[in-house]
């Protein structure tokens, strides 16, 4: 997998690679690297957004400037390399990001993520230059670069070599595996601790009752009522 990055901060993802899972991805071989728009700006004195037409507040990424860094990088037209790589543009509007969509992201070969400032892109990048559109959320964030980073982590942690347990992956929240569903409780040392025990399947050493009860667990979470809300 080779993810690039495209972002005016690329100084923001400093913490976010000495992850341990995404040392372990670039040590199997996979690749993540940025793209800095402000490199590659065909404007003066380092322009890269611009106002609104039509007035309103904030700035927007221009599509000049996308478009300059985009071929930069792959020395081909936007418009076509949305046809052959998934180019990714993080927007609050987009389609929501779930473990379905992570596992569509992880199974190819390449992604290119592009990550807004300001008010965000000037349309004409979303419709003529992204293959998608992607949210984390139904919120508004300042910019691109954190969504960028919780799609690279859910990724990037999917690929062979970035987690210690090759299972660890597979049986998780939201999983195939589990259905779907949300994952089963863990517990661990002390197995009692201020009276609050460890149920007791999980010390008796049966592997196939474990299983089982862990699966039903899993679905009885799914089917439970979601938690009342805080008052
Ligand atoms: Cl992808 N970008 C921004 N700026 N805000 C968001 C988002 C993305 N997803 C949820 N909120």
């Amino acid at each position: 997998m080779e993810i690039d990055v495209f972002t005016l901060f690329p100084d923001a993802f400093g913490w976010f690679e000495h992850q341990r899972h995404v040392v372990g991805a670039i040590e199997h071989g996979h690749r993540l690297r940025y793209v800095n728009y402000r490199d590659h700006t065909p404007l003066s004195a380092g322009q890269v957004d611009d106002a609104p037409f039509g007035g309103g507040a904030g700035m927007v990424l221009r599509v000049d400037v996308v478009e300059a860094a985009l071929r930069a990088r792959y020395a081909t037209d936007p418009v076509e390399l949305r046809r052959t790589r998934r180019v990714i543009a993080l927007t609050p509007s987009g389609r929501l990001l779930d473990d379905a969509l992570v596992d569509e992201l992880a199974a190819a070969e390449a992604l290119t993520l592009l990550s807004g400032r300001y008010e965000g892109f000037d349309q004409r990048v979303l419709d003529h230059f992204a293959s998608d559109q992607v949210s984390i959320g139904r919120y508004v964030l300042a910019g691109g670069e954190l969504a960028a980073m919780v799609v690279c982590d859910a990724v990037l942690r999917k690929l062979p070599g970035a987690l210690g347990h090759e299972h660890s992956a597979l049986e998780e929240s939201y999983s195939k595996a589990l259905d779907r569903a949300p994952e089963y409780p863990h517990y661990t040392r002390p197995a009692e601790f201020r009276g609050w025990s460890v149920p007791e399947v999980l010390l008796s050493g049966h592997h196939a009752r474990i299983h089982d009860w862990r699966l039903a667990q899993s679905r009885l979470r799914a089917g439970a009522a979601p938690d009342p809300p805080l008052a």
